[in-house]
């Protein structure tokens, strides 16, 4: 059934795991999230963003995410609004039936320029009261996603900031964090520790000066009843920039979050981890690969069945990886 986001998310900080929030856009992703849980008997937080909306129309996401909550019963599931860059938009998804939204006040309404922390305060806050008078969960976000390599954050188009960034705007501080919950109430605060959205978020295998994940460690001891949020958070494996570019693609070297640095964010206090990237090129390497190889096949249905099969995969492996097994 349809859950509180702060229930599962208590339920989370309580036994020590944590969940993946997947964006979906399309049917197929839905399925292979739904599926992925299925089998590991995993809690699911199934995530929209404003590009989503757009992409599939709001009945759709919104019947989608139902259709899901209707076929599998017994999972626990959240429906969450990604990146909402305005009150107005989180009141748009919470009468849309969203239980969870997130308010992304660390940058202004256009989505790209980093925002004064007590604009942030504001907007924040509004949100909260207006969602918590029905039963709705809060995400607010503080210190800006980008990379600490070039200041940059990351995606071209999206939700991130323009231009180039401060060092210090990219990483939370601690003492900040706690007078923002204060201030806001938030249910569950994304902190800015050097990733960035995207396929494009290190040069290299990340080492602390450029993830900074004892910066979690320290926010969690200052806020321990606030659950912390990764964005950015995909692994960008490279068996998968493998596949695409075997079979015609061209990404250019890049390196994700490593598996085991999220998993030392979740010791440290991590309750959520959002990943869009992974289940991107996961079902690109799987349509060009089926291309390739089936030049004359031209059934929607048989394309689209491997990619539903390689994002459900990666699905699956992040729910055993973060600990939801079982938790469902
Ligand atoms: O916020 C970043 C997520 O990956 C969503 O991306 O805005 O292209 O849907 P999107
Ligand atoms: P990735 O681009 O790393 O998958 O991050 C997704 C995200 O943070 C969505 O809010
Ligand atoms: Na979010
Ligand atoms: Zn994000």
């Amino acid at each position: 059934p349809l859950v509180s986001m702060r229930e599962l998310l208590d339920h989370a900080a309580e036994n020590g795991y944590g969940i993946p929030a997947f964006n979906v856009n399309n049917l197929e992703q839905v399925q292979a999230v739904m599926a992925a849980a299925d089998e590991v008997g995993a809690p699911v937080i199934l995530q929209a963003s404003a590009g989503a909306r757009k992409y599939a129309g709001e009945s759709f996401i919104k019947h989608l995410i139902q259709a899901a909550a209707e076929a599998y019963p017994h999972i626990p599931l959240v429906m969450h609004q990604d990146h909402g860059t305005s009150p107005a938009v989180c009141e748009g998804a919470i009468k849309l039936g969203f239980g969870s939204v997130m308010m992304d006040g660390s940058l202004l309404e256009d989505g790209k320029t980093p925002a004064p922390f007590d604009y942030n305060v504001r907007v924040t806050r509004q949100v909260v009261e207006m969602a918590h008078k029905v039963g709705v969960t809060v995400e607010g976000e503080l210190g800006c996603l980008g990379s600490l390599e070039t200041g940059k954050a990351g995606e071209e188009d999206g939700i991130g900031a323009a231009g180039k960034l401060e060092h210090s705007q990219m990483l939370t501080d601690p003492e900040e964090a706690a007078a923002f919950v204060k201030a806001t109430q938030v249910d569950a605060l994304a902190i800015a520790i050097g990733t960035s959205h995207g396929a494009y978020k290190f040069t290299r295998k990340p080492t602390g000066d450029i993830l900074a994940i004892d910066r979690v460690k320290q926010i969690h001891e200052r806020i321990p009843n606030t659950h912390l949020v990764m964005h950015g958070s995909s692994s960008v494996p490279q068996e998968l920039l493998a596949i695409i570019n075997q079979y015609g693609g061209r990404i250019k070297e890049t390196y994700g979050v490593p598996i085991e640095e999220i998993q030392r964010a979740i010791r440290y206090g991590v309750r959520k981890i959002n990943i869009d990237t992974d289940i991107r090129l996961a079902m690109t390497g799987a349509v060009r690969k089926f291309m390739h190889e089936n030049p004359d096949k031209f059934d929607m249905r048989e394309w689209m069945k491997p990619a539903r099969e390689a994002a459900k995969a990666v699905c699956k492996q992040r729910y055993l990886e973060f600990g939801c097994a079982g938790q469902g």
